[in-house]
């Protein structure tokens, strides 16, 4: 996902500006750019890899100049390349963008036709265009800007820079995220407030639709009807915002670490020891619900996937299941009984966005788990359940899954009692089993170095197969994800019965089959699927507890997981499959916490 900064400035910008693109790289990019306006001459420069190439383009070009913009592109529309850096700039204009615009190619070949020289492949380049258009017109930077999207449909945050214009940035915000950091003298925007930490914690974030016309002496801030309107400013916490390793080497180091913290945090805010009940939103009840419906991408599909089993086990509640880029396209059946929960770590993926507006007029209730309050999947749900995760920056999603874990697991609960399928004593009983979550989790974590060694074996496979019944087969999909996310190998995940209707023949004495397989009621029929793969030569690496080691006989590969309740089981050994994609990915040497194609939060569907 590409990052947005500007900075109106009392001093010099672009240091300050290629710093906050440093604290955007989370996100994932593969080029970078700055402009600035000084004494009147707009300039830009603009680099393709890591940020270190913009800075020696700096340094051998310095951009003097007290206002400026900066971008960190993820590409979209052109690969990476100079000319499809951002920021773009045609006439006396430039723009910097995070979004798509769907109509791009119509206004393409109208400017081409007016005479619009392009450079390059991008969809942003048309909105330069637009705007220098408007301003040879004759009107105000502010009405070129204000025209120009009007002329916009698609997602975007963008920001405009004027050529003569040392006092103002334009902005704007349209499905995607931009915040305005409030300075002394100096004004700020970013896509986030974790660009904006070592400037200010004084924050106000957009509204959907919203644009800002930005000074040194502060902002104008306008709605989607251009009415001039006003948005609450906000103290963030600098220690959450400013982020670093921690001594660890990766991002994804340090947020697996923090999961035992993470999740007593999570346990802390919604039953707090010794608390007996629950503490969720009154407005939030199953009771009155007559079928869930979980949507989410990725990682957090996969949570949801385990969430599944919890609310048909320990509620008794029907749960529809759908990946958000699939979920709006098939017609959906929604009733006005239906929940529809949302799973994000970011609160800001295009396609679990878009879902939860498409049901949103036609169900009971929009309730989310997030990880970001501010985020507008929060905004706009009836309900907002946040994880309380801390930032996470590793693009491999870790400690969040495992929070997005806990809180479903309460909410199950919740809804179980709600429902009178629980009752009290049962439902104390498991809430006492999530209690244990953080101990098991950093039990898990003390496996790091058998984990490390196995994982080298790993290293040098071609295909990995990951295996798991129940509700361990997410956790195989999470596995296979992480794997393939972070070190490349191609890695796919099978419900273990399912193995024997085709996927078996993939296997051979060089496929490596990781299986989750707790001892618990499905353990004897994992272990007949994982015979037949060690038939066949294949290479079984059984993560299970003493119980089920003992049971399964001689496997090749093997590691022991701390013997848990079945209900947290998925929670413990999200662990394994964390380290065994980090450990893997490190014997390969890939970058960890900014793997290649890959942006923290996907906010173009
Ligand atoms: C998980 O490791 C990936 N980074 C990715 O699948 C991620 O879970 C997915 O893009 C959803 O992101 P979100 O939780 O921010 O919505």
């Amino acid at each position: 996902m590409c990052g947005i900064i500007g900075i109106l400035g009392k001093h010099e910008v672009s240091p300050q500006i290629l710093d906050g693109l440093k604290r955007l790289e989370y996100r994932g990019y593969d080029s970078a750019g700055i402009a600035t306006v000084n004494r009147g001459q707009l300039d830009l420069r603009r680099a393709v890899g890591k940020l270190i190439n913009l800075s020696d383009a700096l340094v051998h070009a310095p951009l003097p100049g007290r206002v400026g913009i900066g971008h960190t592109r993820w590409a979209t529309h052109g690969g990476p390349s100079v000319a499809n850096a951002h920021p773009h700039r045609a006439g006396r204009v430039a723009v910097v963008h995070n979004g798509i615009i769907e109509n791009f190619r119509a206004l393409r070949d109208e400017l081409t036709t007016e005479g619009a020289q392009f450079s390059s492949e991008t969809d942003t380049e048309t909105i330069v265009h637009l705007a220098s258009q408007y301003l040879e017109q004759g009107v105000s930077p502010i009405e070129a800007a204000r025209s120009t999207l009007k002329r916009l449909e698609g997602a975007f945050a963008l920001a405009f820079l004027f050529e003569g214009e040392e006092d103002l940035i334009i902005c704007a915000r349209r499905g995607s995220p931009l915040c305005i950091g409030h300075g002394t003298g100096e004004m700020y925007l970013g896509s986030d407030a974790i660009a904006l930490a070592d400037l200010t914690d004084r924050i106000t974030y957009l509204e959907e639709g919203d644009w800002a016309v930005l000074t040194h002496d502060g902002a104008q801030i306008f709605d989607a009807e251009d009415r001039q309107t006003n948005r609450a400013m906000t103290r963030i916490n600098l220690d959450t915002a400013r982020v670093d390793k921690s001594g660890h080497k990766h991002f994804m180091a340090k947020e697996m670490a923090e999961q035992p913290g993470v999740l007593q945090a999570a346990m802390g805010c919604y039953a707090g020891p010794g608390s007996t009940g629950i503490t969720l939103p009154p407005e939030l009840d199953f009771s009155a619900t007559d079928r869930l419906i979980m949507v989410a991408c990725g990682t957090a599909h996969y949570a949801c996937q385990v969430a599944k089993y919890w609310f048909e086990k320990y509620a008794g509640l029907a749960v529809e299941l759908d990946i958000a880029s699939e979920f709006r396209y098939r017609d959906p059946v929604l009733g006005p009984s239906n929940m529809a929960l949302f799973v994000s770590q970011s609160g800001e993926t295009a396609d679990t966005l878009a879902a939860l507006r498409h049901v949103k007029p036609h169900v009971a209730q929009v309730v989310s788990v997030i990880n970001v309050p501010t985020s507008s999947i929060a905004r706009e749900s009836d309900v907002a359940l946040p994880i309380h995760a801390g930032p996470e920056i590793g693009v491999a999603s870790t400690k969040a899954f495992t929070a997005q874990l806990q809180v479903l697991a309460l909410l199950a609960l919740q809804a179980g009692l709600q429902r009178g399928v629980l009752d009290a004593r049962d439902f104390a009983a498991h809430l006492e089993d999530l209690r244990t979550v953080p101990g098991y989790v950093a039990q898990a974590l003390d496996r790091e170095e058998d984990i490390r060694r196995l994982s080298e074996l790993l290293s040098r496979a071609r295909d990995v197969l990951f295996l798991g019944r129940g509700v361990m087969f997410p956790l195989a999909l999470e596995g296979a994800l992480k794997l393939k996310e972070i070190s490349y190998i191609h890695a796919e995940a099978y419900a273990a019965g399912e193995l024997k209707h085709g996927p078996i023949a993939l296997v051979d004495k060089d496929l490596p089959v990781i299986v989750f397989a707790p001892f618990d009621g499905l353990f004897e029929k994992t272990v007949s699927n994982m015979q037949e793969v060690m038939a066949r030569q294949g290479k079984v690496l059984l993560i299970s507890d003493a119980q089920g080691l003992a049971h399964a006989g001689d496997v090749p590969y093997q590691l022991q997981m701390p013997s848990v309740p079945a209900f947290i089981a998925p929670i413990v050994y999200a662990v394994p499959a964390q380290l065994i994609a980090y450990h893997t990915a490190l014997h390969r040497g890939t970058d960890v916490d900014q793997p290649r194609n890959l942006a923290k939060s996907v906010t173009v569907e």
